[in-house]
């Protein structure tokens, strides 16, 4: 496919320390199918890390840490633009025009901020703007696919019609982009609470999986999963838990959730969350072995970081200057 017909697919993951299962079943296991036919953008977001408390110290390892597990986990560096979101200038600069086109109610709504200010906790401006930041991401590429995980959907929306706003304020000129949530893994739950995502901001660490986990940890945190009343090996509306373990086995394994339950009929919750504990533990393996081997090479992780940078910082100014031309900002002397 020539250069000219790839569509643009954007995408972004917070680092936020080492990713789960969920990350990556919902989210990067997809991206990487999608390198060869597209032009793939893929931002690590460290200024929506900051719209909640933090160390900067560990911040800037995390950051580096994302970009090696993203490599481990087959985002090829040579087929696609790995870039840290500080790095290139226009996001926040196109965040705060957005931003003056979004009314404050339609950030309020936001589900993932209700979730937050529920919690109590004091809350910065930050947070209540980071769905713009989102859009801006997404909009400064002019990006046609956004795949995410179901959780992220509100989001997408909420630029989508940012994008529609814009270009009916000041005339054509941000496609709308299209979301891809992805059919199998898109909601990865907590081991321990299968009526919550899988998250690593959950306390109880049995609750999920880290692509970093060594094989014991894996089976024993499968083995003490939650599973739900019955015995039978079958995903279903009442059985959250053995479903969730079914997507998992299947997002690692490849093959259907049909055929895993065909494998286990007749058998008990003991037999399958031992099969399964195995093949997360092959399914991570080379993941994590090829992530301790590119974590060590700094001047390789250096480099990817600046070619990435370069190519979206001239993505970016020039949509950026298209931008500032139509809100009527005078135009930068040179
Ligand atoms: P983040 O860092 O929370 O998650 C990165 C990606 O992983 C998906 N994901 C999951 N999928 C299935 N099951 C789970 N348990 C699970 N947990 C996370 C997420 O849906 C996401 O696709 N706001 C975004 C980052 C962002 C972004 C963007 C994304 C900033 N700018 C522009 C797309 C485009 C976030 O916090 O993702």
């Amino acid at each position: 496919m020539s250069d000219s017909e790839k569509k643009t697919v954007l995408t972004a993951a917070q680092p936020s320390g080492i990713l789960t299962i969920g990350n990556y079943l919902g989210a990067i296991r997809h991206w990487t199918s999608m390198l060869d036919d597209n032009d793939c953008l893929f931002p690590i977001v460290n200024m929506h890390a900051i719209t909640v408390p933090y160390t900067p110290a560990d911040l800037r390892l995390r950051t580096r840490s994302l970009v090696a597990q993203y490599i481990a986990c087959g985002l090829d560096p040579e087929k696609c633009t790995i870039f840290i979101q500080s790095h290139v200038v226009g996001h926040a600069d196109l965040a705060w025009v957005l931003g003056c086109l979004t009314p404050l109610g339609e950030l309020q709504r936001m589900t993932q901020f209700k979730d937050k200010t529920a919690k109590g906790a004091p809350l910065n401006s930050g947070l209540l703007f980071y769905p713009v930041l989102m859009a801006a991401d997404i909009l400064l590429y002019n990006a046609d696919i956004v795949p995410v995980g179901e959780d992220q959907k509100q989001h997408l929306e909420l630029a989508r019609n940012i994008a529609e706003r814009f270009n009916s304020t000041y005339s054509e000129t941000f496609k709308i982009p299209e979301p891809q949530i992805a059919t199998t893994g898109a909601r990865i739950l907590s081991l321990q609470d299968p009526n919550r995502k899988m998250s690593k901001s959950d306390e109880n660490q049995g609750a999920y999986l880290l692509l970093t986990d060594e094989p014991d940890q894996i089976r024993k945190k499968i083995s003490r999963a939650v599973t739900d009343s019955g015995s039978e090996v079958k995903s279903g509306p009442d059985k959250a838990g053995v479903t969730n373990l079914l997507s998992i086995m299947s997002g690692f394994s490849g093959k259907s959730v049909e055929e895993h339950e065909a494998e286990f009929v007749g058998k008990g919750y003991g037999d399958f969350k031992k099969a399964v504990g195995e093949v997360v533990v092959e399914g991570l393996r080379p993941i994590r072995e090829r992530f301790e081997e590119i974590i060590e090479d700094k001047a390789y992780l250096d480099e990817v970081l600046k070619s990435g940078a370069d190519i979206a910082q001239r993505k970016a100014y020039k949509m950026l200057s298209k931008v500032h031309r139509k809100v009527g900002f005078v135009e930068r002397f040179r």
